[in-house]
């Protein structure tokens, strides 16, 4: 099964000041800032939704295509992706503005300063579903949080071709109107949101829990620590708990690692109970290290986790899939 994974392809730059920016601020001078902070470290980590998603898919061995706009700064983090199993052949790159890039000091106080450029994702409206499917026939299209503009269109465009399609507008519900997460949720196979999303959803939309699931598939709703409910029309609720006593490191992309597992579950045919389990066990994974595509997927270290957390036949269940070609 081939996923188009649409959305946002970002890096983080992460500096920290050894002091704290309160001893810097002049009260009396704030209407003419002019201050350089000298921070004594930089990480520069890979992210944005839609490259966290299709990192965790190609290391699952799901081929998925990556849908999203970048800069010319893109080469060395498209290496890291193609490394990883990622088709990057459809990446829009533009030529006027760089990769989308979140910029962030934290000083001693944890105190942050930060801004977000959100560059060549701003053209992301401009690519071309149709030629991508085109190159790659697709079977499932993913919507994650992009330019607000780019998600309702590879949506109608993911509707007109008839290729069912997955709602992931997580973060960017914030930014989108009435009508947009209306059309983005109508008609999808998929809806994925975490608690707090589900209820702004519902409040955007302008619809009761009922109205959303009586036009979607199944709604996949994670609730941190506590797991996942997977919500249909007519059936019976389905929960799923969270890897305990994970030793959280860094929860930055673990939602991102359920939306990976359980597609890539869903894609080999396999239970949604086992979808939500191997979701959980892919977040688990992130939870654990620092950043969002710093961990490793080995094939026998999952279906361990799998194995003590749910049970010898989920474990078998995923046993026959995981680690080969879809
Ligand atoms: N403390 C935790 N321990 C174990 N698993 C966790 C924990 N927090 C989250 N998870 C796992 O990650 C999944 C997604 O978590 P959550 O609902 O917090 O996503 P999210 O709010 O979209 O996160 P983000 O947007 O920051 O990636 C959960 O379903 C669960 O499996
Ligand atoms: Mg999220």
């Amino acid at each position: 099964m081939r996923i188009a994974v649409t959305g946002s392809i970002a890096t983080d730059h992460l500096m920290a000041f050894p002091g704290r920016f309160v001893d810097q601020l002049l009260p009396d001078q704030l209407e003419h800032v002019s201050l350089s902070f000298l921070v004594d470290s930089l990480q520069v980590r890979r992210g944005g939704v839609a490259a966290n998603i299709a990192f965790g898919l190609g290391g699952l061995g799901l081929a998925p295509l990556l849908v999203g706009a970048v800069g010319p700064d893109f080469a060395e983090y498209e290496v890291w992706l193609k490394e990883h199993g990622v088709d990057t052949g459809s990446v829009y790159v533009s030529c006027e503005h760089q990769t989308a890039r979140f910029m962030c000091m934290t000083d001693q106080d944890t105190n942050q300063i930060a801004a977000f450029y959100a560059g060549a994702m701003a053209e992301a409206g401009r690519i071309d579903l149709r030629a991508v499917h085109d190159r790659a026939p697709l079977d499932l299209v993913l919507v994650s949080p992009n330019d607000p503009g780019a998600m309702v269109r590879h949506t109608e465009q993911a509707r007109e071709l008839g290729i069912d399609f997955a709602a992931d507008p997580s973060q960017q519900l914030a930014r989108l109107t009435g009508d947009e997460v209306r059309s983005l949720v109508t008609g999808a196979r998929w809806l994925f949101t975490n608690e707090y999303e589900s209820a702004l959803l519902r409040e955007r939309a302008g619809w009761s829990h009922q109205e959303v699931l009586d036009r979607v598939g199944v709604w996949v709703t994670t609730l941190g620590a506590q797991g996942v409910r997977i919500d249909r029309k007519n059936e019976p609720a389905i929960t799923v708990g969270a890897v305990p006593d994970v030793r959280a490191e860094d929860p930055t992309g673990v939602g991102d690692a359920f939306r990976s597992g359980f597609l890539a579950a869903v894609s080999w045919g396999l239970p949604l109970g086992t979808a939500a389990q191997l979701g959980c066990a892919m977040s688990a994974l992130v939870l654990a290290t620092t950043g969002s595509q710093a961990y490793e997927i080995r094939p026998a270290a999952l279906l361990a986790t799998v194995r003590t957390v749910y049970g010898e036949q989920a474990a078998g269940l995923l046993e026959a899939k995981l680690g080969r070609p879809a």
